[in-house]
């Protein structure tokens, strides 16, 4: 039977009109015990339906963090308003939210198929608010003094769609002072809307999130390799995507002709070097 619990809003810190980071703080004792990747499930009566929406959201904050969940939530607004963010968005703090304990597949993979430790490089590509899993894989890696390479690459249609950029480029300084020895972790965004005024600031990586994979013309090496000083393979790195299905389908046309191949066709030893989650 599914249990709904109550949790408050705790915290609420809005981005832009249509998207926020809302902080969940359980009422009845500390966050349960859950993996980085996996969701919550929020429920909400909807007046006008007279039932309970229930509506998953990745979980951004890290398991070893007790007091709340964050989320990062879109507000969908088109073609008609969404039903349950809607109703998040004219949450308050302070205001009460029913939600069902963390699940899901989407989590780190730190095994090879015969046991022995995956050590390969981790590249963690969301789109928009599909990069709330990998904001939870970070911490929790950081937490457990992880040593493997993490490369964190986002994409956004707008700058200030580029939530956590403070938390990522400081976890990235914090590897530059530290030395990768200790914390290996990069972090770059791609904007895709960049001839908009709003964007004309940015002098980044301009394109959808997966054109990182891609090398630019005239060249042999994609601008995720010039990152990483090497070339991408199985060997050396696994791949984790979430966002819109375009943006995994776009990951897969580039890295499956290269031999990489996803955990639902894993090979016959087993392995496997991309995960998925999509928003269908
Ligand atoms: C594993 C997982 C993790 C997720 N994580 C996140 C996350 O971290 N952050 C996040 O923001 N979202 C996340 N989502 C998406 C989230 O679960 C919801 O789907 C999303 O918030 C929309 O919910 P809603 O009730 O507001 O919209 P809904 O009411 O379900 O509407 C969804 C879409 O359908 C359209 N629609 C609804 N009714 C009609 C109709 N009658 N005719 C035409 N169109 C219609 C709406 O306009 C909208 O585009 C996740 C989903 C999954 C499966
Ligand atoms: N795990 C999940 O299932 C999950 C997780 C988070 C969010 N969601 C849901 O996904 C919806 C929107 O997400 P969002 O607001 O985070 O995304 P978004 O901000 O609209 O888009 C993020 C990036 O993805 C690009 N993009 C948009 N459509 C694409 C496509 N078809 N193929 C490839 N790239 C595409 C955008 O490029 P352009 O600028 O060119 O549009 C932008 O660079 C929301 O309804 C949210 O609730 C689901």
């Amino acid at each position: 039977m599914v249990v709904e619990n109550k949790a408050t809003v705790s915290f609420i810190r809005i981005l832009k009109e249509d998207l926020s980071i809302m902080r969940i703080k359980p009422n009845d004792g500390p966050v349960p015990d859950f993996k980085a990747g996996q969701f919550v499930t929020l429920a909400h009566m909807n007046p006008t339906e007279g039932k309970m929406v229930r509506r998953a959201y990745s979980i951004a904050s890290n398991p070893e963090q007790k007091k709340f969940f964050e989320l990062l939530i879109r507000w969908v607004r088109k073609p008609l308003p969404g039903r349950l963010t809607t109703q998040l968005f004219n949450k308050k703090e302070g205001e009460e939210i029913s939600w069902i304990k963390p699940t899901g597949i989407f989590t780190i993979n730190d095994k090879m198929a015969d046991g022995s430790p995956d050590n390969r490089r981790l590249v963690l590509i969301g789109g928009g608010t599909g990069l709330a899993p990998f904001i939870s894989y970070t911490l929790h890696l950081k937490a457990i003094n992880s040593k493997r390479e993490i490369v964190v690459l986002h994409g956004a249609s707008y700058v200030d769609e580029l939530s956590y950029r403070e938390l990522l480029t400081d976890l990235e300084e914090e590897s530059l002072d530290k030395g990768k020895d200790n914390w290996n972790f990069r972090y770059r965004a791609s904007i895709s809307r960049p001839q908009e005024s709003f964007n004309r600031s940015w002098g980044g990586q301009k394109g959808r999130v997966e054109s990182f994979l891609r090398p630019k013309p005239g060249r042999d090496i994609s601008p995720l390799e010039e990152l990483v000083g090497e070339k991408i393979t199985t060997e050396n790195t696994s791949f984790y995507v979430c966002g819109w299905q375009g943006t995994v389908d776009g990951v897969l046309d580039y890295l499956v002709p290269k031999g990489f191949v996803t955990d639902r066709q894993k090979r016959s030893d087993g392995n496997y070097d991309v995960k998925f989650e999509s928003y269908g």
